[in-house]
């Protein structure tokens, strides 16, 4: 591996391999696992906010024994005007790998052909957030034992989230049953399932329904209101996709509640001690995971 900036980048058993990468990291000493990039220096470069997927990609590195070059948009020449193309240059030149999440789709592999060091997309617009599934995909798998023939609903604002977008490659690539929980107007682009569907014949089914009957996996996502032409539009839309302990009742005792998060008004806080709510444990897996993806990408 060397670049990751689509999922549909990596064949199943690319994604094997960073899962039970992932799994070697989780349980290697940090005294080893420092050794593994010593002397490396990746840089995080972040043009829109994040909490997780920074500070897992900056524990990764660290845990790694990489060094860290953090680049601040706001106080860098971004603000004077400098394009994105040419940051990328200057910055592939000071490190040996680059973290980028950016606004706009196709940043990413914009940058990739620009950049001789591995570049990770860690979110362009709506488009992919590959990570973000490789973690998705090892907390399935860690939870439920498999992928393949899992019943999953993905339920939210599926017509502007990349990690949806993302996820459903990932998932017909290991076989899963999925169906797309959304208001009408927010749902998926038919290309993007008519892929999937084309790739790995899976089933994907559409509802604007809740029904957990028979699901093993829940994966919510907020309404990603930012990516709206009206906000008000965007909130009016929140309040009303809820999964909160009304909606849980009836559902199996074995569901897995998960999300990328950042949660808001989607999943009510009452919900976080129900024994099926997995988000925070799924997050955590994102240092793993990450350290893999750095691992395998920048080892050279
Ligand atoms: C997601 C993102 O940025 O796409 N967050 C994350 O990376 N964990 C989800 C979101 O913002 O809704």
């Amino acid at each position: 591996m060397h670049d990751l900036v689509s999922i549909r980048d990596l064949g199943k058993k690319d994604v094997e391999a960073v899962l039970s990468e992932a799994a070697r990291m989780e349980k290697m000493p940090p005294k080893k696992s420092g050794e593994l990039l010593r002397g490396k220096l990746v840089s995080t470069m972040f043009f829109e906010p994040s909490t997780r997927t920074n500070m897992s990609f900056q524990a990764a590195a660290k845990r790694l024994g990489a060094k860290l070059m953090t680049f601040y948009p706001s106080v860098s020449s971004t603000a004077k005007g400098e394009t994105l193309g040419d940051t990328i240059r200057m910055i592939d030149g000071y490190v040996d790998a680059i973290v980028l999440r950016h606004p706009y789709e196709g940043a990413a592999r914009y940058a990739a052909d620009l950049a001789e060091h591995p570049v990770i997309n860690a979110g362009d617009g709506g488009n992919q957030h590959p990570t973000q599934t490789l973690l998705d995909l090892y907390t399935i798998k860690k939870l439920k034992g498999k992928i393949s023939g899992l019943r999953v609903s993905l339920m939210g604002d599926l017509k502007h989230a990349r990690t949806m977008r993302s996820l459903l490659y990932g998932l017909g690539m290991f076989g899963a049953d999925v169906n797309l929980v959304s208001p009408s107007a927010l749902r998926m682009d038919e290309e993007v399932i008519r892929e999937t569907k084309g790739m790995f014949g899976i089933n994907v089914s559409q509802t604007s329904d809740i029904n957990l009957k028979g699901v093993d996996v829940l994966y919510v996502c907020r309404i990603q209101k930012e990516r709206f032409q009206d906000k008000y539009e965007g909130e009016k839309m929140q309040k009303e996709f809820r999964v909160d302990l009304e909606a849980l009742r009836g559902a199996p005792e074995d569901l897995a509640i998960l999300h990328p998060l950042p949660k808001v008004e989607e999943i009510p806080p009452e919900v976080d001690s129900d024994p099926r709510a997995k988000y925070f444990e799924q997050a955590k897996n994102g240092v793993p995971v990450r350290m893999a993806v750095l691992y395998l990408a920048s080892k050279g």
